[in-house]
């Protein structure tokens, strides 16, 4: 079953109902601010960082989960009907309700009683605000006398504590109105410098800031007491909880239609001006009055739609494919690479699954996300990686993760996840493969960001390489330490008490337990470091370089290698984990894939057994599972993973990421539609036949298909 459809020559997907199985969302803005928006106007903003720098509420955990958005009323102010254009959150039956998800903007409409309305969302290039385009059309026979409500629920900046800190929050809010705009600056007065706006083109009849005054007492969004009554409070909120609405009123003649522009943006000021007059406590609003001189006016609000849609046709013009297969050429000319750029600006750290007060970016996701985008934004591309490596420790070892406001390493999560160094190599040589700056190399960068650490970036790739060979266990395989891609396969935490984490909760000396996927990822970022080293002329590096990965390859075989699938890893215990000898968890994807497209076994026919047996055990119509047998009860000895119920996440869910290594793998062996018969298989848009299965949006690849041991067997 569908709820849309493609439209390809637009590069958007159409949403025709708006009940989809889960909310479907797109991202607005690709710089620095940035927006979540659902197919019914969910959602919220924030700048550059979304749990220090949130602009808009979000109320976390809620049903449906995407409820707090960018909600417009309109009301006849006749009848006293009212009704929101985007179905949420008044949720009435709306005839030809449209939404469109495109590059960067979305276009809900919709009819309800004659009265067309459509809103155009958007971030324009270069701007730390965001624009809704409302065009409202009387189709009725006669006049239409409407008020147009907009709405959002502010965030007292920092989400995390937005969301809990009620006793200081309740107390604090503040917010300043001048020519109907509405300014929130919220701890203005003490250390922060930065405020946010919402404003409107047209002139206003009433606001509110209060939300209890523009909803009332015990009454939700569904039914602000403001809308049913066709009347702002015009109230200023002084703590509790500060919004943003305007009215305006609109009448119009039969075929007649209006637009009214909303902008939402932030601001900062320099310190020395943050007050308009210098010593008041007044707002310095010059920055706000710029941006909304220009962004008001709705022609060019339809200029900086056009200077977006150009950004992406150019984007998207420097790779394109052409292929028999339309779901193919769908995913790899426009959705793949925008889900990539969606990833880099904000590595995972912000969804409707990702809370974006959770964590920071990824140190392993950031530098795997470079690989998808490095063609359309190298420059970008170039200061991620100089950023990540700042974060690197003087050991070659790096934070998991880090906050992208401070660009800091996270302390919280720490470092001890084994692979990461690695992907650093990897993601430096496909920088390099696409732009050939090898100036790059040279650049100097501190570790842990100290000021007097900065070594060349070469010197940082060379101490990832070492960080391995300084951490090898009884095998001569790499030690896991923490995890190693499968953050959830956790040697060393031995976990036995609730709430603890199992990834930072750490037992045993991490001496023994051992990753072979690090092996492989070792060789496939060995080799690459030796041909950097060889185009620099640095023979005797490289050569040492391929010795050590010559040596691994052969402890691979030797020590890795269980008859007729690579092994997994090896526990605390030195016992062996995705093997024929376990129980469970006899065989997994990671290795099987990860060697296969390293290049392992392909001259001893064990790339084609170890492919052979992934088609036998993992594959599934859905994907390939993670692992198998899933684990049916908790061990102790490996950690989160067998913490799911079998055939979740990575207790044997079909992860769209390391599908396809085997791919590749499958392609290394010559085996090209085995790898297109399984790309088939996760495929989001060839699999937008099965929505009501899938769930998520088909334009999107999940991070997870719940696998064959799940009752939701194919759910994304
Ligand atoms: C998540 C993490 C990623 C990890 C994967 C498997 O996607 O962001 O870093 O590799 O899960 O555990
Ligand atoms: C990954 C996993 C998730 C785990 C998390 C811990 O995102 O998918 O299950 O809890 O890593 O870092």
């Amino acid at each position: 079953m569908k709820y849309g459809y493609f439209d390809d020559p637009n590069r958007e997907y159409v949403i025709t109902r708006p009940d989809t199985p889960l909310p479907w969302i797109n991202y607005l803005g690709c710089q620095a601010y940035f927006g979540i928006i659902s197919n019914t106007a969910g959602g919220y903003s924030f700048y550059r960082d979304a749990r220090l720098r949130r602009l808009t509420r979000y109320r976390y955990n809620n049903a449906p989960f995407d409820f707090g958005g960018r909600y417009i009323y309109l009301r006849d102010d006749a009848s006293g009907e009212f009704w929101s254009p985007s179905w949420q959150p008044t949720r009435r039956n709306l005839q030809n309700y449209v939404c469109r998800h495109g590059m960067g903007y979305t276009v809900i409409s919709s009819e309800y009683g004659g009265i067309e309305a459509s809103t155009r969302y958007l971030v324009p290039l270069d701007e730390n605000l965001e624009i809704w385009q409302l065009t409202v059309t009387n189709r009725r026979q006669r006049a239409a006398d409407l008020s147009v409500f907009s709405s959002i629920e502010f965030c007292l900046w920092d989400a995390q504590d937005d969301a809990t800190n009620f006793q200081r929050n309740f107390s604090i809010g503040e917010v300043e109105i001048e020519n109907g705009v509405i300014y929130h600056k919220t701890e203005y007065r003490e250390r922060r410098d930065h405020y946010s706006f919402f404003a409107c083109s047209e002139k206003i009849t009433g606001f509110d800031t209060q939300r209890d005054s523009f909803l009332g007492p015990y009454r939700g969004w569904d039914n602000p007491l403001a809308v049913e009554q066709g009347r702002s409070g015009n109230s200023v909120a002084h703590g509790w909880a500060p919004i943003g609405s305007h009215q305006v009123k609109l009448s119009l003649q039969p075929a007649e239609s209006r637009q009214v522009v909303f902008v939402l943006g932030y601001h900062e000021n320099s310190r020395e001006r943050k007050f308009d007059p210098p010593n008041s406590q007044v707002l310095n609003k010059k920055g706000a009055k710029f941006a909304l001189a220009r962004y008001l006016v709705p022609a060019n609000a339809d200029a900086a739609f056009e200077k977006l849609r150009s950004h992406w046709n150019e984007l998207l013009g420097i790779c394109q494919v052409e292929t028999p297969d339309v779901h193919t050429n769908r995913m790899v000319n426009i959705w793949n690479a925008y889900q990539c750029m969606a990833t880099f600006n904000m590595s995972r750290s912000a969804s409707f699954y990702e809370s974006g007060i959770g964590r920071g970016l990824g140190f392993r996701d950031s530098n795997q996300d470079l690989l998808g985008f490095v063609h359309m934004v190298p420059g970008r591309a170039r200061e991620r990686i100089l950023d990540l490596a700042a974060t690197q420790l003087p050991s070659g070892g790096a934070y998991h993760q880090y906050q992208p406001l401070t660009k800091r390493g996270n302390n919280d999560v720490g470092s001890g996840f084994n692979d990461d160094p690695h992907w650093l190599i990897v993601g430096v040589a496909a920088y390099l493969k696409e732009t050939g700056d090898w100036s790059i190399l040279d650049e100097t960068v501190p570790y842990d960001n100290q000021a007097g650490t900065e070594t060349p970036l070469h010197e940082h790739l060379q101490r990832s390489f070492r960080y391995t060979l300084d951490h090898l266990g009884p095998h001569g395989l790499p030690l896991i330490g923490r995890a190693d891609w499968n953050d959830c396969l956790n040697l060393n935490c031995f976990s036995d008490s609730p709430g603890q984490s199992f990834q930072t909760t750490t037992n045993k000396d991490g001496k023994v337990a051992e990753s072979v996927f690090i092996a492989a990822l070792f060789v496939l970022a060995g080799r690459e470091l030796a041909e950097i080293a060889e185009q620099r002329g640095l023979q005797a590096e490289a050569s040492s370089y391929l010795s050590e990965v010559k040596k691994m390859e052969t402890t691979i075989s030797r020590h890795g290698w269980d008859g007729e699938w690579f092994l997994r890893a090896f526990d605390d215990f030195g016992r062996k984990i995705g093997s024929k000898e376990n129980a469970e968890g006899r065989i997994f994807i990671e290795t099987q894939g990860f060697c296969t497209l390293a290049g392992i076994g392909l001259d001893d026919g064990s790339a084609r057994a170890a492919l052979d047996s992934t088609r036998k055990m993992l594959a599934t119509q859905h994907g390939i599972i993670l692992q198998q047998p899933a684990y049916s009860k908790y061990y102790l000895e490996l950690g989160e993973i067998s913490s799911y119920p079998p055939g979740y996440k990575e207790n044997a869910g079909i992860f769209c990421h390391n599908n396809p290594w085997v791919m590749i793998g499958e392609t290394r062996v010559g085996n090209g539609d085995a790898a297109y018969d399984y790309y088939t298989r996760i495929n989001p848009s060839a699999r937008e036949q099965i929505s009501e299965v899938h769930r998520c949006e088909p334009y999107v690849y999940a991070q997870m298909i719940a696998g064959r041991d799940a009752p939701t067997h194919g759910e994304a």
